[in-house]
């Protein structure tokens, strides 16, 4: 028997970082997608088969032990195994159409899409316990997450979210699209948080006063979301680029990247956590084609992206 489910990429449209210490964040899921199918073997062991390679280890090994980016895999299906009592064992394969560690969300596409494939081998799982199961499984590889991001790749749509409330569905006809233009550099989510953790540490007044700023930030933006506001947003963009400037989670290569979007554009910032992975630029059909243009000449990798309203799709 197989069982099968995808679940989508993100873009943090305002309050990455921010919200590890508390503020909301606005995000939405993306229609970029990773697929996980998952499979009961004879052999007792734990097999994960992906584009950026394969683990395959016994069970029962203390997590700690594995040094892959692949660990939150193990770590479903080692879970499973043991709830269910099972000498059998899991074969997982996963298909990507996310670019992997630039801030799009595909290590929590990762974990939800694992978690509903690999349990519901087993048993019926409602999507809050998928929800759960993959944040336990992101807790691997980054010990420190806010949830937010397993969180809208389950849901989808657009949504505010905080760690203490969850989250709430923003129900906003906005008709942007959103252009991604990749650096190409790839980032440790975990090491990037932990800069800013120092630069807090250092600083505790000016993160303060900058934690307080981004939650007002956030309060215009769902207001602007209802107006479906798209040029004002484009200034909240930009005003939220200059706060993730000053915790220093940007770069060279993001600063001229975000020039381009905010010339071509109507704003332009890092999403995820920065210190490279990708900027977005919001645009509408009036200059989406321009922006794309403007990353091209200047040989940026660039896509555009809708949002996604599906969230996590179970096959079977
Ligand atoms: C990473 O996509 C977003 C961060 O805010 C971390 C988190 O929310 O867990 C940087």
């Amino acid at each position: 028997m197989k069982s099968k489910a995808s679940a989508p990429g993100k873009v943090i449209l305002f309050g990455e970082h921010f919200v590890v210490y508390g503020v909301k964040v606005i995000l939405c899921a993306i229609n970029k997608r990773i697929t996980v199918t998952a499979e009961k073997i004879e052999e007792h062991k734990i097999s994960i088969k992906s584009n950026i390679g394969d683990l395959i280890l016994e069970p029962n090994k203390p997590i700690s032990e594995i040094n892959s980016p692949l660990k939150p895999f193990y770590y479903l299906a080692n879970k499973m195994l043991q709830t269910q009592n099972q000498i059998t064992g899991i074969e997982t394969t996963v298909e990507s159409d996310i670019p992997l560690g630039v801030g799009l969300g595909s290590s929590s596409a990762c974990c939800v899409a694992g978690a509903a494939a690999i349990s519901r081998l087993f048993t019926e799982t409602s999507k809050e316990e998928i929800l759960e199961l993959a944040i336990a499984a992101e807790k691997t590889i980054f010990q420190n997450t806010s949830g937010a991001d397993c969180t809208v790749c389950t849901y989808g749509g657009i949504m505010e979210y905080n760690k203490k409330n969850g989250f709430t569905k923003i129900e906003s006809e906005s008709n942007f699209h959103l252009v991604i233009a990749n650096s190409n550099i790839k980032h440790s989510t975990e090491s990037v948080v932990a800069g800013v953790k120092q630069f807090k540490e250092e600083n505790e007044v000016e993160f303060s006063k900058l934690c307080n700023d981004e939650s007002k930030l956030v309060e215009d933006v769902l207001k602007l979301l209802k107006d479906n506001n798209t040029k004002e947003l484009g200034q909240k963009i930009i005003q939220n680029q200059e706060y993730l400037e000053r915790i220093g989670v940007s770069n060279e290569k993001l600063r001229d990247m975000i020039m381009i979007g905010q010339k071509s554009s109507f704003g332009a910032k890092i999403t995820g956590a920065g210190g490279g992975g990708c900027i977005f630029a919001l645009t509408d059909e009036t200059n989406l084609e321009h922006s794309i243009n403007q990353f091209k000449e200047k040989n940026y990798d660039c896509f555009s992206v809708k949002i996604d309203f599906k969230g996590l799709i179970l096959f079977n």
